[in-house]
């Protein structure tokens, strides 16, 4: 049986579990695709993590030059989840005529243009359905099931992290810190927690999409991402009592002829698909001109899910499949600014005085702001208390204004909350 040489890069949670699973599921790999996989170097400076999977040691190598430019070394798996000096390994490898299987989205979503540009000059080929959504095949739906389809619009909850902290501040009233360290002790956060909760890591992951769903080179600096550190148990409270889930959305769609994209927490009705995804799942919603709603769910991070990614693309390496996809359109126009009109749930703290909630309905009625709702909580002497109100449909850039007015008034204290609320 023809025996594949692998190099893998990086032994950390990703790593670790397709070193595992290589090993786990030899036999059905070797009877699905006809080779026999052999992981033959590992790039891994941390011994403590060789010790975790029980790589032998003799495997570990700390220069990547060893698997980059080994001309025994069939295909690298590059798990490292860096960007700058991943980045120069990329085109190491193309030029030693390697492909490369990755998890990387901060790469990709960074330096996706030169990479994919190189991959074509050296005629080599980046496989990365590891990249969004964990183990649900995302890149494989894109680029193959719903290849029939003009993309209209793609929305999702992909990162893990965020949703399993919004899950259990929502179902089990757990604080934000909390539920943070809990899903870092299951492997779902990044090395760097801060991605996950400033949404950086959703928007890794929707640069990709959007490159994929509707052919633009959009990198990830250009998306307009905010995250969910800025989320209260009061917010959450809040939603549920007004009949809504707050989660954490990655969107683009089709908007004349550019394309809008952000990240951002929204407020989603009980009943939307989306509201029902809990804990680290993460789920797609595809709308296709063609296929119509077509939404993919599942685990969206952990090692198992990822790795079982990873290996469904060394799998498709060694059966001769092509990863690519059409070449991207530089001139498409994308756009990061207004989204329609809708309606926002804003919560301000204020003291509790006369004519306090005159003051703020001024400054929103100035901005063609019209208030649905209020709320005022229950004063402690001389506290400020949170007020909170939805609005009727509005543009943001007017919302925006008036917070920036309420926020200079003498009785509102702290940063106000704004959360689009998605009807
Ligand atoms: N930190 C990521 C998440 C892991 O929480 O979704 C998968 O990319």
């Amino acid at each position: 049986m023809k025996k594949i040489r692998v190099g893998l890069l990086g032994l950390g949670q990703i790593g670790g579990g397709v070193f595992r699973l290589l090993a786990k599921k030899a036999s059905l790999l070797k009877r699905e695709t006809g080779v026999d996989f052999e992981v033959v170097k590992i790039l891994e400076r941390n011994v403590s993590r060789r010790l975790s999977v029980s790589a032998p040691l003799r495997l570990l190598t700390q220069d990547p030059d060893s698997i980059l430019k080994d001309p025994s070394i069939d295909v690298i798996i590059e798990l490292t989840g860096g960007v700058r000096l991943t980045e120069k390994w990329y085109y190491e490898a193309f030029r030693n005529g390697k492909d490369i299987i990755t998890a990387n989205k901060a790469l990709l979503a960074e330096k996706g243009d030169k990479l994919f540009q190189a991959a074509r000059k050296y005629k080599r080929q980046i496989f990365f359905e590891a990249s969004v959504g964990g183990g649900i095949p995302v890149i494989k739906s894109l680029r193959e099931g719903l290849l029939a389809n003009q993309i209209q619009s793609v929305s999702g909850i992909i990162n893990g992290t965020s949703n399993y902290i919004l899950t259990q501040m929502s179902q089990n009233q757990m604080d934000f810190g909390e539920a943070l360290k809990l899903a870092q002790d299951k492997g779902f956060a990044e090395a760097d927690p801060t991605f996950d909760i400033q949404g950086i890591d959703a928007a890794h992951k929707l640069a990709i999409l959007i490159r994929l769903a509707f052919r633009i080179p959009v990198t990830f600096s250009k998306l307009k991402v905010r995250g969910i550190n800025s989320i209260s148990q009061i917010d959450i409270e809040y939603a549920e009592r007004f009949g809504y889930v707050i989660k954490l959305i990655a969107q683009a769609k089709r908007s004349g002829k550019s394309v809008l994209a952000r990240v951002e927490p929204l407020f989603l009705k009980k009943d939307h698909i989306l509201a029902k995804v809990d804990g680290s799942f993460n789920a797609i919603l595809f709308d296709g001109d063609e296929v119509g709603d077509c939404l993919l769910y599942g685990k969206g991070a952990g090692s198992e899910p990822t790795a079982s990614a990873v290996v469904s693309d060394l799998c498709d390496w060694a059966k001769g499949l092509s990863s690519q996809f059409p070449e991207v359109k530089k001139s498409q126009p994308w756009e990061n600014k207004e989204w329609s009109s809708s309606r926002y749930y804003l919560r301000f703290s204020a003291l509790d005085q006369p004519g306090i909630l005159a003051q703020i309905g001024r400054s929103l009625g100035k901005e063609k702001v019209s208030i649905a709702d209020v709320i005022q909580l229950e004063s402690k002497a001389g506290n400020a208390v949170p007020l909170i109100m939805v609005t009727h449909d509005c543009l943001e850039k007017n919302v925006d204004r008036a917070i920036q007015s309420i926020k200079k008034l003498s009785c509102v204290r702290g940063k106000p909350q704004k959360i689009r609320i998605e009807d």
